[in-house]
């Protein structure tokens, strides 16, 4: 069967088509491309591929639907339709589930825990939609003035996203512009479109007009170019690598677009002789294996305190060696494949990468066969005497991989943990807590954990530093980077 077994009209062989102003579309090339399920390798769907002139198409619709009646819907209007929102996802949460499963490998044992997540970034973005104001400023010009600011939607909103999370990704920018009146043209990455597709048909059934969301997956070079340098786009949200990024920057120079950008990390995980080790051993693992090591905060460099090195070094290879690996659909499977060949083949060759530098492999190491070999799969990985100048210490690798490095002191740590390029997350374990918030005063990071990784919530800020990106998701300030703030002065007068 095509599909694996799932009958999801998505997967019957017909073409998924782009989403432009409310309709399904082809696109103009009449291409399409393949979308594959990693843990077989087989084709489940094929989709239209959108190009630069469905972007155009997709732009001027979206800029439309700005220009007429939904800039000027009221906050609870907004509100409304974010919850009318919800409750429509809610119901066919398990398709979207499923689908973004079969489409980009994530064990429906994780996509599943999105339903949650899920409710509470659209419920955050319908209270944020009622909370939005402005400013009243005191000034001291001479004669009688006021001034204040007033804040308005930004406009047409241009979202370029990875594929390695997009049901959650996607919902970062969908959130904010139905919660600001902005307009929005999402380009899911090529490797994971189908959740993307299913949302706008989902939307749209929930009542957002037509041409408010739209969606146009394709190339990055073709598609995602002409989206982050048109001329017609007032901002780009791009999640993804960090030689992207700097793209999209460089592109958004021709008509000075608002950018935030979320890119890469190299993250470190701080582990103390002193911390619960147990519950260090697992936030390690989990730390740096969760999603198969394809997540952008990932604790990829985990730095522990020579005393204990060689013991848990080995606990973590130990929890790590215990998480099921399997087909993404098995309720039982805890890690899933990585998405792609081109993902297996970069995360297989940091393994020769390790040994010519002169790491030891402590477990994993391999792509998984027998039953598995059709998929893109690898075990979780622990690599020991690493140096932190090595390349598996210095570059997203984006797969299961932690590399383990010892250090003496929390001055050591420190230096280690903050010489790299990137800067997006980091943690500290350990028992001792001015130590904890030394160490997280002093790490150069956008977001940092104590004696737990990897914590997220859609209203608390999600952030980065350095090369890392920057611009803020979630949390109060999110719905602002949706916003003009315009200042107006007022002469009052004299009586
Ligand atoms: P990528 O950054 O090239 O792709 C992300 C998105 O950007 C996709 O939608 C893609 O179509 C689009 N894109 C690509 N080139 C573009 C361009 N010139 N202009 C506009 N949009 C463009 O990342 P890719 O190739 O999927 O993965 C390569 C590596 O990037 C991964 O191995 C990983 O290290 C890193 N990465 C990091 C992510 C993160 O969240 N930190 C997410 C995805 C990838
Ligand atoms: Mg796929």
């Amino acid at each position: 069967m095509a599909d694996g077994g799932t009958h999801h009209p998505f997967l019957t062989g017909e073409t998924r088509r782009l989403f432009i102003d409310g309709a399904l579309v082809d696109a103009r090339s009449g291409e399409t491309f393949s979308c594959v399920n990693p843990s077989t390798g087989a084709e489940v769907a094929r989709v239209s591929r959108g190009g630069a002139a469905d972007i155009d198409d997709a732009v001027a619709a979206a800029r439309r639907a700005f220009d007429g009646e939904w800039s000027r819907w009221k906050p609870f209007d907004r509100q409304s339709l974010l919850l009318s929102v919800a409750a429509a996802v809610d119901a066919r949460f398990d398709e979207l589930a499923r689908l973004e499963t079969i489409d980009m490998g994530a064990p429906l044992a994780r996509t599943s825990t999105f339903r949650r997540w899920i409710q509470q970034t659209l419920r955050f973005y319908a209270a944020q939609a009622v909370s939005i104001r402005g400013d009243v400023f005191s000034n001291s010009v001479p004669g009688d003035f006021m001034s204040h600011s007033h804040k308005s939607a930004l406009g047409v909103v241009g979202a370029i996203i990875p594929w390695n999370g997009p049901l959650i990704t996607q919902l970062w920018s969908i959130g904010p512009t139905l919660a600001t009146g902005c307009t929005l043209v999402l380009k899911p990455a090529e490797e994971a479109p189908l959740s993307s597709l299913l949302m706008a048909e989902i939307l749209a059934s929930a009542g957002v007009p037509r041409g408010v969301i739209n969606v146009v997956p394709g190339p990055g070079p073709t598609a995602g170019a002409a989206l982050a340098s048109h001329p017609d786009v007032d901002k780009i949200t791009f999640t993804g690598s960090t030689l992207t990024g700097q793209k999209i920057i460089e592109a958004s120079a021709r008509n000075i677009k608002r950018v935030q950008v979320e890119l890469g990390g190299k993250s470190p995980n701080i582990v103390f002789a002193d911390a619960d080790l147990a519950a260090a051993a697992r936030g390690a693992a989990m730390g740096c294996f969760n999603n198969t090591g394809q997540v952008c905060y990932a604790g990829t460099r985990l730095f522990v305190q020579r005393e204990i090195y060689d013991d848990f070094v080995d606990q973590v290879a130990k929890v790590g060696a215990g998480f099921k690996v399997g087909d993404s659909l098995d309720p039982a499977t805890q890690l899933g494949p990585l998405t792609s060949q081109a993902q297996l083949d970069k995360v297989t060759s940091y393994f020769d990468i390790a040994l010519a530098d002169g790491a030891e492999i402590v477990s994993g190491g391999t792509r998984l066969g027998g039953a598995l070999s059709g998929g893109f799969f690898v075990e979780p990985t622990v690599l020991k005497h690493v140096h932190n100048d090595m390349r598996v210490a210095r570059e997203e690798i984006f797969g299961p991989v932690l590399a383990a490095i010892p250090f003496d002191t929390e001055a050591e740590a420190l230096a280690l943990a903050n010489d790299t390029t990137y800067g997006l997350g980091g943690a500290v374990w350990t028992r001792d807590i001015g130590r904890a918030h030394r160490v997280t005063r002093g790490l150069r990071c956008g977001m940092a954990w104590i004696n737990c990784y990897g914590v997220t919530d859609p209203s608390v800020t999600f952030t980065g530093a350095r090369m890392s990106g920057y611009g803020v998701k979630g949390g109060p300030f999110h719905v602002d980077e949706y916003l003009h703030a315009k200042t107006v002065w007022t002469h009052i007068g004299d009586a």
